[in-house]
């Protein structure tokens, strides 16, 4: 067995998971609706209008095969490093692999080395997701969220030099 962070070589996709399609360019009002659905402390449509006009930002719905955007990730990608700005599973279809579509197709198409994101302490949901995908915790920052004040959780996710994520699922 591998010792933590060792390269293992990623599994074959799930072939049950969800695929959907992915739109790259999904407006600022849908993406707003579906932070409201996912955040108590939500960004509106200007926030999403904001992020879309920079230049490092990227985003992307994914829909299913009616075309309603089930989930979205927006990400900033500087030279070979991303962060993770935003992400989610609309309520109504939590629970059924779509997060960790989500997450899988975002990293392919990020194609960065390493991937950096933070989530709540008591976003148990979102770690286990996070940590099933191959990224390990990093640090913790005191209080850092507000309404309800809570630690954030620093996690990272990087492939090895030969190309494959150092853990993976
Ligand atoms: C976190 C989130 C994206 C997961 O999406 P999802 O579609 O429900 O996730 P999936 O069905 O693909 O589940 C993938 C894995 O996530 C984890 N997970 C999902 N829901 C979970 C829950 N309620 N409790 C614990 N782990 C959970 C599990 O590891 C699961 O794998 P398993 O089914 O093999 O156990 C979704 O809950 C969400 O959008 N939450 C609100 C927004 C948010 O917190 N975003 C992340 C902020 S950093």
């Amino acid at each position: 067995m591998p010792s933590p962070g060792a390269p293992t070589v990623p599994p074959p996709a799930d072939p049950s998971a969800p695929s959907g399609t992915w739109d790259p360019r999904p407006s600022a009002e849908e993406l707003a609706g579906l932070d409201a659905a996912c955040f108590t402390a939500a960004l509106d449509a200007a926030a999403y209008r904001h992020w879309l006009a920079q230049p490092y930002v990227r985003c992307w719905a994914l829909r299913d095969g009616a075309g309603t955007a089930v989930g979205w990730a927006v990400c900033q990608r500087v030279a070979d490093e991303a962060e993770v700005l935003r992400l989610g599973v609309h309520p109504d279809r939590q629970g059924r692999g779509w997060g960790r579509a989500l997450v899988r197709g975002m990293l392919e198409r990020l194609d960065a080395r390493r991937v950096v994101l933070d989530v709540r302490a008591g976003n148990a949901a979102a770690l286990a997701l996070y940590r099933s995908a191959g990224f390990v915790e990093t640090g913790r920052r005191r209080d850092y969220y507000t309404h309800p004040r809570e630690d954030a959780v620093l996690m990272a996710w990087a492939l090895d030099p030969g190309g494959s994520a150092a853990a993976s699922r």
